[in-house]
């Protein structure tokens, strides 16, 4: 499918909202269906990569429904081994939080994937997992899917997770919620806190300290529980940065999630001159949000590295649109991990911006981009990546001319309603 973006934008305005938080939706779904009872879910995301969640749980037992457009129900239930391949499509949280749920539960399962989730590393949940007990084989090596798992009581592990990965984190935990013994964690540097947050809140004893989580396991069912889900802050970045780049703009963006180790945009955008107001909600759920102005400003080169990264982790196919508009250099570093997201998205964002003019330069864990740089359509592709797509038809809006975005069906994954919003805000396309 195709998408064309009119160039040439100017004074985009509105108040609006965006799918559901992608991270908080994968967790919630997982542990309501490992619950005893019905957990009720308000704003969850729905799209394309949590339908594969939902399908399959489906497929071990759990019935989940959209009971009204802005809530799901999930009847947990004691897991049944399914009939069927469990296939995660494109999802890398899906097939990873599954990993380690399935590890220490009573079914065995088979876990398969897209072309792409299957060149994506698994090893990094396998190798503690199997440390845990877990019997997990590849049928094709080299731990890529399909992988089988065969449920197994599991033990405790004390495990220094190589490279920050909250997916990774996640796996662990959910394999250690009735394993035996304590489960510690130690992270290279701190990543999305959603799981603990939610576990925590469910009365698991699990305590957080200095990059160390410590677990206890529980001995019954996790809770069923009612959990409201804020908009999804990597969503909100790419209509966030319109109105910042786009000159004459003025945009809200209600209830949005801004737990502090998903900000790092946010903080960048703030020191690279961006003005962007943050109106927190008064603290009700778990997880903090509230509603972000942005308008049109002037923005400076940044360089982002360490820590950082980790914590704006899916934002660089946007963060690499917003370096050509600004002045001076914007460098990008320790980020080889985007290397292994649903694209190379080093590679895809410069091949791609450079289509468009923009002066971007790929290292081996990084890129520097030039600017302020006037970008001008072109045909373009989604390389098969929702968030590389939707950065794409961004620098479309700004840039002179049409933009062809081939590939846009990808956005389906997080986003479908991605071109309604766009329109609504005075983006032009078909
Ligand atoms: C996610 C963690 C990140 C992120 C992904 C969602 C999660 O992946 O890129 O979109 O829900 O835990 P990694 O754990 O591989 O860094």
């Amino acid at each position: 499918m195709e998408l064309r973006v009119t160039g040439g934008a100017r004074g985009l305005s509105g108040t609006i909202r965006v799918p559901g938080d992608k991270s908080i939706t994968h967790r919630a779904l997982l542990f309501g269906a490992m619950a005893d009872g019905t957990t009720r879910l308000s704003g969850p995301m729905r799209a394309g990569v949590i339908e594969a969640m939902e399908n399959c749980l489906g497929a071990l037992g759990v019935e989940i429904e959209g009971a009204q457009e802005s809530e799901t129900l999930i009847h947990g239930i004691r897991w049944q081994t399914p009939d069927r391949i469990l296939d995660c499509r494109s999802s890398a949280a899906t097939m990873r939080l599954l990993m380690g749920a399935l590890a220490g539960s009573q079914v065995r399962a088979t876990l398969a994937g897209s072309a792409r989730l299957t060149a994506r590393p698994m090893a990094r949940v396998a190798d503690p997992l199997r440390r845990m007990g877990a019997q997990i084989s590849a049928l094709n090596g080299h731990d890529r899917p399909p992988l089988s798992i065969v449920g197994s009581r599991l033990r405790g592990i004390d495990y220094r997770v190589p490279v920050p990965s909250a997916q990774v984190k996640a796996a662990i935990l959910a394999a250690g919620l009735h394993a035996d013994g304590r489960t510690i964690v130690h992270e290279p540097a701190a990543t999305r806190d959603h799981t603990e947050r939610l576990l925590c809140e469910l009365g698991v004893s699990l305590t957080s300290a200095n990059g160390t989580l410590s677990m206890e396991p529980m001995s019954s069912p996790l809770p069923p529980f009612e959990l409201g889900i804020p908009g999804d802050l990597s969503a909100a970045a790419l209509p966030l940065a319109a109105a910042v780049l786009i000159p004459g703009s003025e945009l809200t963006i209600r209830g949005v999630g801004l737990n502090p180790t998903r900000t790092g945009l946010l903080e960048v955008l703030g020191e690279m001159g961006a003005q962007i107001e943050i109106a927190r909600t008064a603290a009700v759920e778990i997880e903090p949000s509230g509603d972000l102005t942005a308008r049109y400003s002037d923005l400076q080169g940044i360089t982002i590295q360490g820590g950082r990264v980790v914590s704006m982790i899916d934002e660089f196919p946007i963060l690499a649109v917003i370096a050509t508009q600004a002045h001076g250099e914007t460098r990008v570093l320790d980020a080889g991990e985007l290397r292994l997201k649903e694209s190379d998205r080093l590679s895809s964002m410069t091949l791609e911006l450079r289509k468009m003019g923009a002066r971007i330069e790929e290292h081996a864990s990084g890129v520097t981009i030039e600017g302020p740089t006037p970008l001008t359509g072109a045909h373009v592709s989604s390389r098969g990546d929702h968030r590389v797509a939707m950065a794409l038809a961004m620098a479309g809006a700004l840039a002179s001319g049409e933009t062809i975005l081939s590939g846009a069906e990808v956005i389906q994954e997080s986003f479908p309603g991605f071109a309604t919003m766009l329109r609504s805000i005075g983006v032009q396309l078909q």
